[in-house]
């Protein structure tokens, strides 16, 4: 049988699970393929830790250029994360002639247009199933199965770790504090957590999806970013009873000619499919328009999801390279109706905002003549506690209203000295 020959750059959590999965199905995949998949040789600058497979110490390196520039191997599987040496890594393997599987979403992300490029001058393919939602095979659908379609939202809940987070506060009433230690604990998080709790893991994963669904590789600065740390149990709990849960969104949309991107905490109705995904669940909510509304579903994190999509790109990599395919994977045509990109400025949603203020006369007809003052309108408002000395809650939700008009409002809610605490306004998003 014919063998393809890998090269594994990271032995971490996932990279094991890559090693775990070929050796304990390498002969049901080989039997699935009619192609051999040889692990040939595996990099870390670990090599000492206990993994959850044992392999033969001679497969093991420090040096990434036993993998790089062995011609035997065939493909490059790039496991290490963050940007520095994986994109040299990548760069070097693809001018040797390699092709590569990657779950490094930050990278793409990043310097995606820089090195689908070069894969595309060396007709080369790079993979990248696991970059978003591990195990659920989003890029694949959206690459493949949904290939005939054009895509009108995205809305995703892609990072875990912020998901859980909510959850817990949501179901335990943990406090944020509490909740992110346990996600660290149960292993979720990036090495730096904020890049989950802040929103950049989920715009890296909205950047992938909307380059696959829209055509379009947006610099990162084109994604308006908000984390979910202004989130407290109390908003969630004024959330829920008015109806909505509020969950961190990755958001691609297009309306008429133009395109928004965007990752906050977003109210959504309760009975929304997205609202019931709780803890480490990714979930992406497409709609297209042959298709129609599709979720995908399923743990965004873990072990071996992710390598179950490494594995997933293994095998379509080893077809390729079987059939002497150049797949243009990447050169994906753009969505030409598509003329900008929608400044968050621009955005107009509903909100959910909640004041910390004395429970003194005026005081909301302060606020609401702020409000007025940038024609913002005030769809309900409650009063939380009543006569206390300390500030008390006052909840208000506002009729659909521009971003910039909001901000000049809020800028100016902030600065009265009724207010306590800085006001927290979160999007509301219909779905
Ligand atoms: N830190 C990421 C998450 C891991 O929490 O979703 C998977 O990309």
């Amino acid at each position: 049988m014919e063998k393809i020959n890998i090269g594994i750059i990271g032995f971490g959590n996932v990279g094991a699970g890559v090693v775990k999965i070929i050796r304990e199905r390498g002969a049901n995949l080989s039997s699935k393929i009619g192609l051999h998949l040889e692990i040939k040789k595996i990099c870390d600058k670990d090599t000492v830790s206990k993994r959850n497979v044992s392999v033969d110490k001679s497969l093991i390196t420090k040096d990434a250029h036993e993998i790089i520039d062995d011609p035997k191997i065939d493909i490059v599987v790039e496991l290490i994360g963050g940007i520095h040496p994986a994109r040299e890594f990548i760069t070097q393997a693809l001018n040797k002639g390699k092709n590569i599987v990657t779950a490094n979403k930050a990278l793409l992300a990043v310097y995606g247009r820089e090195l689908f490029a070069l894969a595309s001058d060396r007709g080369k393919n790079i993979y990248f199933e696991a970059s978003v939602g591990a195990g659920i095979p989003i890029i694949k659908s959206l690459r493949e199965g949904l290939v005939a379609n054009k895509f009108n939202s995205i809305y995703g809940i892609v990072n875990g770790t912020s998901n859980f987070v909510l959850s817990q506060m949501s179901q335990q009433n943990y406090s944020f504090d509490e909740a992110l230690r346990e996600a660290k604990e149960k292993g979720f998080a990036e090495k730096d957590p904020s890049l989950d709790i802040e929103g950049m893991d989920s715009a890296h994963k909205l950047s992938i999806l909307s380059y696959l669904a829209f055509g379009r590789l947006v610099d990162l600065s084109d994604i308006f970013v908000e984390g979910i740390s202004c989130v407290t149990n109390a908003d969630i709990n004024y959330a829920r009873e008015l109806g909505f849960a509020i969950k961190l969104l990755a958001i691609a949309k297009k309306e008429k000619d133009e395109l928004e991107l965007r990752v906050h905490p977003t109210l959504i109705p309760e009975d929304h499919l997205l609202s019931s995904v709780g803890g480490v669940f990714n979930a992406i909510y497409v709609s297209s328009d042959l298709a129609g509304n599709l979720l995908f579903y399923g743990p965004g994190a873990g072990q071996l999801s992710a390598a179950s999509a490494v594995v997933s790109d293994l095998v379509d990599l080893s077809h390729d390279i079987k059939a002497g395919l150049f797949r243009p994977t990447l050169k994906i045509s753009p969505d030409t109706s598509i003329k900008k990109l929608r400044k968050i400025d621009d955005i107009e949603s509903r909100y959910y905002l909640r004041t910390m203020t004395l429970d003194k006369p005026g005081v909301l007809a302060k606020i609401a003549g702020i409000l007025a003052k940038s024609g913002i309108s005030i769809a309900s408002v409650s009063q939380k506690e009543k006569g206390r000395q300390e500030a008390v809650p006052i909840v208000m939700i506002i009729h659909s209203a521009k971003e910039k008009d909001m901000r000049t409002a809020l800028g100016t809610i902030n600065k009265l000295d009724i207010i306590k605490q800085k006001a927290v306004a979160i999007r509301i998003e219909e779905l």
